[in-house]
């Protein structure tokens, strides 16, 4: 845990920051602790739960650095793209300043420190928790920004987004047992760069579709696809975005919280979904045959029904959301 690896390295007198200086935080979560980084830190981050839970905790929460800064600290995502990008980043922002990195083992940290050995300057590894930190001075990184990638249909995405090389699966799936005739107002929830939304929006019986996604870059890349003037776009938490009731939802549901396998973000979205739905609405919904959504599903829909016979995604449609049953998780 990058707190573990901060406190250890400053009780070893390998982690010093410039006295009184400003240091850009790329990538925290929600629930690291920063105190030891001092108070003049900005952090950028453009998960909508880990910004607002650090947000909560006082922090400077931004989605782009803004100003300048003494020293940076790039926690790492699991994407290797992403990861270079914001390394590149902090190198641009804190000049001959230290750009510490932190990573787990399992988000792929010692082929970093591999990759940047030629580089740049590489101080002490601090291993720990199974991961490590490590303080990069004086790097020259061609090429490690992020390039936006432009695929077929007018639709971008950026490193990190999910599914940023082309359409998931699932999605294609759900795309295509989406029903001919849609009316009324839709909510994509979960909206990633929009590929079910410009779907949706065939549908001329749709008068308005919401678009709620918690990744900011994803979202930026689906308001860049999506011209459609019903549609509205929501850098929001899923769980707890609202609307006036909705006549469909749409959705892939996450089922991954940074790195862990987790299907109660799944089962969050479902009882959001519920939520958002007018009594006689309907959720469009795919996931992957094996996540544990009937009870859920049943608790809060009376009528559930799967339209594939895919071995690995099952698409289900449920209606009449339980009144009642609907309170948010
Ligand atoms: C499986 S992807 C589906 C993306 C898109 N609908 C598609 O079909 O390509 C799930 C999406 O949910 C987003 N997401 C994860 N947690 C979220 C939350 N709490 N609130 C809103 N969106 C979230 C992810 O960033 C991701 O874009």
């Amino acid at each position: 845990m990058l707190s573990a690896r901060l406190s250890f390295a400053r009780e070893e007198g390998l982690f010093e920051l410039p006295e009184g200086g400003r240091v850009c935080v790329f990538g925290a979560r929600g629930d690291d602790d920063l105190s030891l980084l001092g108070d003049q830190v900005q952090v950028v981050q453009g998960m909508k739960p880990d910004h607002d839970a650090l947000g909560a905790l006082g922090h400077d929460v931004v989605v782009a650095p803004d100003g300048t800064f003494d020293a940076a600290l790039v926690v790492l995502p699991r994407a290797r793209d992403l990861a270079r990008d914001r390394i590149a980043q902090a190198v641009d922002l804190v000049g001959d300043g230290p750009v510490w990195i932190d990573g787990q083992k399992t988000d792929g940290v010692e082929s970093m420190i591999r990759a940047l050995k030629p580089l740049g300057t590489i101080g002490p590894v601090i291993s720990k928790a199974h991961g490590k930190l490590f303080c990069l001075t004086g790097a020259t990184l061609p090429g490690w920004h992020a390039e936006t990638t432009s695929l077929e249909g007018g639709f971008i995405t950026r490193p990190g987004v999910f599914s940023a090389d082309g359409p998931d699966r699932g999605s294609v799936l759900l795309a295509g047992l989406l029903p001919e005739v849609m009316k009324g107002s839709v909510v994509d929830l979960g909206a990633g760069w929009g590929y079910l939304s410009h779907h949706i929006l065939h549908r001329d019986g749709v008068t308005a579709l919401h678009l709620v996604e918690a990744d900011h870059t994803a979202l930026e890349c689906a308001r860049h696809a999506i011209t459609d003037p019903r549609a509205s776009f929501h850098w929001a938490d899923a769980r707890t975005f609202s609307a006036e009731p909705v006549d469909h939802v749409v959705m892939n549901p996450p089922f991954h919280v940074a790195r862990a396998a987790d299907p109660d973000l799944g089962r969050a979205f479902i009882t959001a979904a519920a939520a958002l739905l007018k009594p006689a609405g309907h959720l469009w919904m795919v996931a992957n045959r094996h996540l544990p959504y009937e009870a859920v599903l049943d608790e809060h829909f009376v009528k559930t029904t799967d339209l594939s016979d895919d071995p690995a995604f099952k698409v289900i449609h449920a209606e009449r959301p339980r009144r009642g049953k609907t309170r948010r998780a």
